[in-house]
């Protein structure tokens, strides 16, 4: 052991995680976590409960399981809460979304009923296609904001929960960019009592988690804790947060396939990604608005992974479009097709297809469950601020303001098990290896 480790207190009693959103991902997730507690299912897909992390050198045999190594929050002790704007208990948010069979659901009705969303900030103008009642009321977005601040308080007293973290996998909100309402606490404080049109329902969330000393995971790409006055807020009060967009589906392959080119010093000439989707998250990403911002956060991964300026000859002015059309009957399972027109050894072209049929809430419910699992051992940890060793699960990751995002998977899995390898005080894997051989 090189060093001594970070002292990690105790996972003891019970973690609320508070989903923002109890649509398609939270009731998968929800309904997950329910049925792995009742020994009907494997958490397949989730690195905390299944993964496992390779200590010391290759020839002392030490890899031990990630959740036995670091010590996390139990399934058994996690409790839920959730904010919508539905009335809809997670059994029927459940039942609508469409990703479960119906009788897995039915299974599970109890504990699903019992989770009813508290009443939603939500603001029409940043998610078009959808209106709901179960809205808060308040004179300002400061008042807004001190209610979820007490829906936190009075969830954590009646739940008997140790401690809390939120994850957002609420609608897509419109695009925006940051502007001198987020550039510091006090001007955001200022704007939530003026009402500021540009402090999103998001950050209002993200706002009252930190206030309430609680971590905030963003699983959409919106801004949300995206903003210097909400960066700031989290380090003072030494609260770890992490963003955006929760890597799934197309994004997850791109970034496993391009690092593969890369590696290879193969040309990229194009790659054209369209999805069909119709769930209500495809809804509401057929609004433009909505869309735009997804499709910032889906067109920046090749840029950083492939770094054109450093291989000019190889990734200078490739084409990249994005799209995703709303069609209903798909439902959650999103058919994701990628035409990749790559080029080789003097300059010969080939074409890649990727046919991606998959389950949207299917791959995104097990990253709730790490990074809420995550979250919460940073803060015990004594981490605070962005979280970029969890840019692992994001489309877009949240890193400090002067350094572009690590979007390369298997870098990011390094990254994330280094990190941990470092809480616990054992050498950092370098794959060097040399010594093998002395
Ligand atoms: N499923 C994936 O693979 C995936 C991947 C990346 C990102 N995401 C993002 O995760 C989010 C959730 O996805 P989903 O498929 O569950 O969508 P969904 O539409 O099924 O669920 C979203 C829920 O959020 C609620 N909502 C909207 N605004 C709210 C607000 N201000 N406060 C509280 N609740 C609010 C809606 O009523 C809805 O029930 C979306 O933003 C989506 O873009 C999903």
């Amino acid at each position: 052991m090189v060093e001594r480790g970070v002292d990690i207190a105790p996972a003891n009693g019970k973690l609320g995680i508070l989903l923002v959103g109890l649509g398609a991902v939270s009731t998968t997730f929800v309904a997950g976590v329910e049925a792995i507690r009742k020994g009907t299912s494997n958490p397949i897909g989730s690195l905390t409960q299944m993964g496992t992390i390779r200590l010391g050198k290759r020839t002392e045999n030490r890899c031990p399981k990630i959740k036995d190594f670091v010590p996390l929050a139990g399934l058994d002790d996690i409790v839920f809460g959730a904010w919508d704007i539905f009335h809809d208990s997670a059994y029927e948010a459940a039942l609508n979304a469409g990703v479960l069979e119906k009788s897995q659901v039915e299974d599970l009705r109890e504990q699903l009923e019992s989770l009813k969303p508290m009443a939603a900030v939500f603001e029409q103008n940043y998610v078009k296609r959808i209106t709901g009642e179960n809205i808060k009321t308040g004179k300002n977005k400061m008042e807004l904001a001190e209610q979820l601040i007490a829906d936190i308080a009075r969830f954590k007293e009646e739940k008997g929960c140790d401690r809390l973290v939120m994850v957002w996998a609420a609608s897509t909100e419109i695009f925006v960019t940051a502007s001198a309402v987020h550039e510091s606490l006090e001007a955001f404080e200022k704007g939530l009592y003026d009402d500021d049109a540009n402090i999103a329902p998001s950050m209002i969330y993200a706002y009252a988690a930190l206030k309430s000393k609680v971590p905030f995971a963003n699983g959409a790409p919106n801004l949300s804790c995206d903003i210097p006055a909400l960066t700031r807020l989290a380090e003072d009060n030494n609260v770890p947060i992490c963003g955006k967009d929760f890597k799934t589906g197309q994004t997850l392959m791109k970034t496993i396939i391009a690092p593969g080119l890369k590696s290879r010093m193969l040309g990229l000439e194009g790659w054209y990604s369209t999805n069909i989707l119709g769930n209500r998250d495809g809804e509401v990403l057929d609004d433009p608005e909505s869309f735009k911002t997804k499709e910032e956060s889906k067109l920046s991964v090749l840029e950083h992974i492939l770094q054109p300026d450093v291989y000019p000859e190889l990734y200078k002015d490739f084409a990249h479009v994005v799209r995703i059309n709303y069609y209903p009957p798909r439902g959650d399972n999103k058919e994701g097709w990628d035409s990749i027109d790559i080029f080789g050894w003097l300059g010969y072209k080939m074409q890649i297809k990727i046919d991606f049929m998959c389950r949207d809430s299917i791959l995104a419910a097990p990253l709730v469950l790490d990074l809420a699992l995550f979250m919460d051992l940073a803060q015990r940890a004594g981490m605070k601020g962005v979280q970029e060793w969890l840019s692992f699960y994001f489309k877009a990751p949240q890193t400090a303001p002067e350094l572009y995002p690590e979007h390369d998977l298997f870098i990011q899995l390094m990254k994330l098990k280094n990190t941990l390898r470092h809480l616990q005080g054992e050498d950092l894997i370098t794959h060097l290896g040399l010594e093998y051989y002395d």
